[in-house]
């Protein structure tokens, strides 16, 4: 698999954690899901200087060695650290769990074997990052797809005892991936249940900040906010 790397998803993403970052300047260590190329934590701990930890996780081996390389040309070995693995499986039992930051794979896929498991969120594309949220830390900002069950993500997250406390949004033109027949397929179906919401082509990532201790949750407003994506070009359901 060639790393993941979307210049306006991932750019979007380092942008979300540089702002939480400088929102939070006692965050010193933060575990990251899938660093993928690496490119996007890189522009983000430079935009902002971080001079805290950042530990990277990635299921592909040559997308984690990748990184590596980058972090190495970057200057930035001993602040950013990719290691090649499940980053369920390194979480260590007991661990302090402060900080996780992700843009998860979300592709929703139609079959039992996704044709891009990397990238693949399960049938509804909303699996690994609900797993994320059931993971335990005290602080998870997420990016989630208007397209991959958004609802039921933040549902979750309340059910976590999550309160979202900031979120930021963009519209995106689906990607290389998303726009593959059978994905598309998938995300069509998804739309004529309700649980997909796209314009044509056009779909909204969310980067959302989540806290345990936190008040005026957010997530009703999100929750309408992708929801009503896309609906004047949708039929009404008679
Ligand atoms: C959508 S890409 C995002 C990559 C990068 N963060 C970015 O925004 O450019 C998701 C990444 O998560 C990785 N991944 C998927 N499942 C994983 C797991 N269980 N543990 C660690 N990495 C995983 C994939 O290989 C992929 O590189």
């Amino acid at each position: 698999m060639l790393a993941f790397y979307d210049h306006q998803e991932s750019e979007f993403y380092g942008l979300c954690v540089a702002e939480l970052l400088t929102r939070r300047p006692a965050m010193r260590h933060v575990h990251e899901f899938g660093a993928g190329s690496g490119r996007a934590m890189v522009s983000a701990i430079q935009r902002i200087d971080f001079q805290g930890r950042m530990s990277g996780y990635e299921l592909d081996e040559r997308s984690a060695a990748s990184a590596r390389e980058l972090i190495h040309r970057s200057g930035l070995s001993g602040r950013y650290d990719v290691r090649h693995g499940d980053f369920f499986a390194a979480l260590r039992p007991g661990e302090k769990l402060r900080c996780v930051v992700a843009n998860p794979p979300y592709l929703p896929h139609p079959r039992e074997r996704p044709a891009f498991p990397h990238l693949s969120g399960g049938h509804s594309g909303a699996g690994i990052s609900k797993r994320i949220l059931s993971s335990g830390f005290d602080t998870v900002l997420l990016m989630i797809s208007s397209y991959a069950d958004p609802c039921s993500v933040l549902a979750h997250a309340r059910a976590c005892g999550y309160t979202l406390t900031s979120w930021m949004v963009l519209p995106l033109r689906m990607g290389e991936f998303s726009r593959r027949p059978h994905v598309r397929r998938r995300i069509d179906a998804m739309s004529r249940a309700g649980t997909a919401f796209v314009a044509g082509e056009r779909y909204l990532l969310a980067g959302g900040v989540w806290d345990r201790t936190g008040s005026g949750d957010q997530s009703a407003v999100l929750s309408r906010v992708m929801s009503r994506f896309g609906a004047a070009g949708r039929r009404p359901v008679s």
